[in-house]
């Protein structure tokens, strides 16, 4: 078992997070208990996140909030809303030493240098969608530190590559609230029970369906894309694969995950990097992916072994059920022989 994993848990339906967690703990004879903390104070942060998303309409906290982060987009009052409250959560647990959020430039170092973990977080994904009600997400993503603890954390702690996870997950503000997560045995998902506050076990070991019949992507980049992405979206359309695109990539990753699809977000000649960052939407997702039997690739590369050379880095992505991301792949090492 590597550390900071754990065995396959058989639990039944209905359990708490909670105990979901103090269970894989006990499976662990030398965790001392502060990895089973850190996902309670992030599970802790998104109840109080979810809160704040559903009186969005009631309560003045949609909209724009006046302000970039450090990619020049608009920070909703929502985006800041949730970042403050995961870093605040994550601050307060005391187990973490080092925290990249998407809202920040640099990496934020908590003040608790014996603090064993870093976490990625993008703390609210697809936050163009709050102002038309439609689910949004969180998506986070936790390592053991390289530096040692007592000391203050370094750039060196997050940007690890995405096989070093420990864990990984994330939290569906949909329909209803679900958190999935990852500890490198599987993956498990929980729905949130809103009158009494807690999330229960409601998709245990959740496997991809291998082939699927969806694709995602934001097709009016057409013209702009690779041309193995242009032939793969001409297969989809002669297969009569559905096109379904939330423009929340949580939202659209969960609905492909269930049901078996593809998402796509491909480097373009707008974006020559595609869009979506590694630390906190590429690899977290990936983890969960291929925990799930699926795979994630940024063309020909497991999108897990790309190591990325700074916070923000951004990536194409192309992450789903295996056999429709082996066909993307085919088609990335066609370009070869085209050119
Ligand atoms: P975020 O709200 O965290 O900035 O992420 C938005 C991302 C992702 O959720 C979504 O899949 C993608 O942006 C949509 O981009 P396009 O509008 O370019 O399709
Ligand atoms: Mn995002
Ligand atoms: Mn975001």
């Amino acid at each position: 078992m590597k550390d900071g994993q754990f065995d396959q848990l058989i639990l039944p339906i209905g359990t708490t997070l909670d105990r979901f967690i103090n269970t894989q703990q006990s499976n662990f004879p030398f965790a001392k208990g502060e990895f089973s903390q850190l996902l309670r104070d992030i599970a802790i942060a998104s109840k109080i996140v979810n809160r704040e998303i559903n009186r969005a309409g009631l309560t003045n906290i949609s909209g724009s909030y006046g302000t970039q982060n450090g990619h020049g987009e608009d920070q909703q009052k929502l985006d800041v809303v949730a970042n403050v409250r995961f870093i605040r959560a994550l601050k307060n647990g005391g187990e973490v030493c080092a925290i990249a959020s998407e809202e920040d430039e640099e990496l934020i170092d908590t003040g608790n240098h014996n603090g064993k973990y870093v976490v990625a977080i993008d703390p609210l994904d697809g936050s163009s969608n709050i102002d038309v009600n439609v689910a949004v997400g969180t998506i986070f993503s936790i390592y053991r530190r390289v530096t040692p603890t007592g000391t203050p954390p370094t750039s060196e702690d997050i940007l690890q590559g995405g096989t070093k996870q420990v864990a990984a997950g994330y939290i569906l503000y949909g329909s209803s609230t679900m958190m999935v997560l990852t500890s490198g045995a599987g993956v498990d998902g929980f729905t949130y029970e809103p009158s009494l506050g807690e999330y229960y076990l409601s998709h245990p070991n959740m496997r991809m369906p291998k082939k699927g019949k969806i694709y995602s992507i934001n097709e009016s980049g057409f013209a702009q894309f690779p041309q193995a992405i242009k032939e793969y979206l001409r297969y989809c359309h002669e297969e009569n694969y559905s096109a379904r695109y939330i423009g929340s990539f949580v939202a659209d990753f969960h609905r492909n995950l269930l049901k078996g699809g593809i998402f796509m977000y491909p480097q373009s000649t707008k974006n020559p990097e595609g869009k979506l960052r590694l630390l906190y939407e590429c690899f977290p997702l990936a983890f969960i992916v291929e925990q799930a039997g699926g795979m994630a690739i940024d063309g020909e590369q497991r999108i897990l072994e790309v190591i990325p050379t700074k916070l923000h880095k951004r990536s194409p992505l192309h992450i789903g059920s295996a056999d429709m991301v082996k066909t993307v792949k085919k088609h990335f090492l066609l370009d070869h022989v085209r050119v």
